[in-house]
């Protein structure tokens, strides 16, 4: 590996660290700290069972870290170590391999995917990519269950703790030096800001809105956009309604290349045709 290959790995790998808080101790994970029923969208069961997992003492605290399964309070993403390294390799294989097209990700929190994304280009010097962050800045919306009986049921809307404003987001890639203009932020709900990105080419486009409507909004709008090469990658894949949006959309669409799985959670294909 030459010297400038050795750094720029170096430094991908640094910033994959801070931004999952791995860098730092005590370790940071969310749960035990704010159990408050508004942070926390799962069951009182689910809830109390972490609670109880938490107490024990050899509890592994990196290894939850590490696979993306918290709510972290501090970390800037809470996206995983491997699903992090998938979002390096595509955006690395699309920058090797000469693949046309921007980057999205649809649901990015406090920024730490898209803060990785635009990182990774700027460590290749590529100028010519612009990093979308698409988001609500204000959580989840509430199910709609005529459209989306998959949805049914949800009480994502009602976690304060997927509300992050956009000003946050901004102040984080600003923390990295990676606040320019060619990163920009699509804010509202995917069904308003997403038809008007019809038309765009893609290279990688990372879905992570753990919704179906919000998994559905993105495939329709912005798949087609993808280039011939370029990846198409879903956070919640281990989700029923968003496995549910994803077999939907491949079936009405003719999308036949193996869904690969990269962790318990997430999935990724590469764009054959
Ligand atoms: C699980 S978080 C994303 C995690 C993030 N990718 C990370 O790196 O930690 C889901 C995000 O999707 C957003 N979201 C979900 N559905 C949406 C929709 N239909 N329109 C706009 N934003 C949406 C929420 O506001 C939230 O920020």
């Amino acid at each position: 590996m030459d010297e400038i290959a050795r750094l720029r790995s170096r430094y991908i790998d640094l910033t994959v660290s801070a931004l999952t808080h791995m860098l730092y101790r005590p370790f940071d994970i969310r749960w035990d700290q704010n159990p408050e029923p508004d942070d926390y969208s799962g069951s009182d069961e689910l809830r109390e069972a972490a609670a109880k997992e938490f107490a024990r003492e050899d509890f592994d605290w990196a290894s939850v870290r590490a696979d993306g399964r918290d709510w972290p309070q501090y970390a800037q993403t809470m996206v995983g170590l491997k699903r992090l390294a998938n979002v390096r390799d595509c955006v690395e294989r699309v920058i090797a391999d000469g693949v046309p097209g921007d980057l999205i990700e649809t649901g990015v929190w406090r920024g730490g995917v898209v803060i990785l994304m635009r990182a990774i280009l700027d460590a290749y010097d590529d100028r010519e990519r612009t990093v979308f962050a698409a988001d609500s800045f204000r959580g989840v919306p509430p199910p709609n269950d005529d459209a989306y009986p998959s949805d049914a049921g949800s009480r994502l809307h009602t976690a304060k703790a997927l509300a992050v404003p956009r000003e946050d987001v901004e102040r984080n890639f600003d923390l990295y030096g990676l606040l320019d203009d060619r990163v920009r932020f699509l804010e509202g709900w995917f069904k308003d800001t997403l038809p008007a990105m019809k038309g765009r080419t893609w290279s990688v486009i990372r879905l992570d809105g753990d919704l179906y409507e919000s998994t559905m909004d993105a495939l329709a709008n912005l798949y087609p956009g993808l280039s011939v090469g370029g990846f198409l990658i879903v956070d919640d894949y281990g989700h029923e309604p968003c496995r549910q949006a994803v077999t939907d959309f491949r079936d009405a669409n003719g999308v036949d290349e193996p869904i690969e799985p990269i962790d318990w959670l997430g999935a990724f294909w590469r764009r054959a045709h």
